[in-house]
């Protein structure tokens, strides 16, 4: 059963884009948006994931936005803490830098980085000891869903994790559900069949965890500012993960208003 009263999140995952300057634009474009027409925190939470290299700078300039945009890592390191690692960014480093989100389980560093799940509950386990809120990604790939394979494979990367979480640490995760055929390739699952994958998603994590009637689960793959409204009317779609519409100010700001609207 869906809760009405979840509060929806928009983010947008910039993946390895854009340059500096475009970035600065985008968000100089985005705050001015709000400026405009705010967007109530208490309708949508709204989160901008940059590069790593960007994380810091997106955050300043986000400060004196007319609201909490907050910033969101999209990976983080397996290996906790500090040392002798190369090319790490732990967790405690992102906290330590105010970062208080992160993306754990994209389907591209499962699928293109070697992400297995052996690495995704080290990194899950780390980003909540750590203090942070996780957006856990899960989602099917065509061939499996063509297989009817989807719902399996989907409550199974819920199960996954479910040994590294305590039972207090569930009200800091927000599940998204990105099936992978429909990532970058401007397919979304019908409003029909991302609800029913939802609805299951959310009778997994009740059966779980007491917090799972609660739980935000977003909706990823090719959303625009075209398909957000009639995603966002769906009970259990609790949001977007948003990509390749993230990258422009005005398509990003009417998918949080979409789903700001909705509830
Ligand atoms: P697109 O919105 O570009 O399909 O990307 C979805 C995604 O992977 C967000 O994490």
């Amino acid at each position: 059963m869906s809760n009405s009263t979840i509060t929806p999140w928009v983010v947008g995952n910039w993946k390895m884009n854009p340059m500096h300057a475009n970035a600065f634009q985008l968000i100089q474009e985005f705050k001015q948006l709000l400026e405009h027409e705010n967007i109530a925190p208490e309708q949508c939470h709204i989160g901008v994931a940059p590069t790593t290299i960007a994380l810091t700078s997106i955050q300043a300039q986000l400060k004196d936005a007319a609201r909490t945009v907050y910033t969101v890592a999209q990976d983080l390191s397996r290996v906790a803490g500090t040392g002798a690692y190369t090319g790490e960014v732990s967790a405690e480093l992102l906290k330590d830098s105010g970062i208080e989100f992160a993306l754990v389980g994209h389907s591209e560093r499962r699928e293109l980085f070697g992400d297995h799940v052996e690495i995704l509950k080290e990194k899950l386990h780390h980003a909540l000891n750590a203090g942070l809120t996780v957006i856990y990604c899960v989602g099917e790939s065509l061939d499996q869903r063509e297989q009817g394979l989807a719902d399996q494979v989907v409550l199974q990367q819920i199960c996954d994790i479910a040994a590294v979480v305590q039972a207090e640490q569930w009200q800091n995760i927000v599940i998204a559900y990105e099936p992978i055929w429909a990532i970058g390739t401007g397919k979304t699952a019908s409003p029909e069949d991302a609800q029913a994958m939802h609805a299951k998603i959310r009778e997994g994590l009740t059966q779980i965890t007491s917090y799972g009637a609660n739980m935000a689960i977003l909706y990823g793959g090719s959303v625009k500012a075209e398909n957000a409204v009639e995603l966002a009317a769906c009970p259990d779609i609790n949001g977007a993960l948003v990509g390749g519409a993230s990258l422009n100010a005005q398509s990003f700001y009417q998918i949080a208003k979409a789903f700001a609207q909705s509830k």
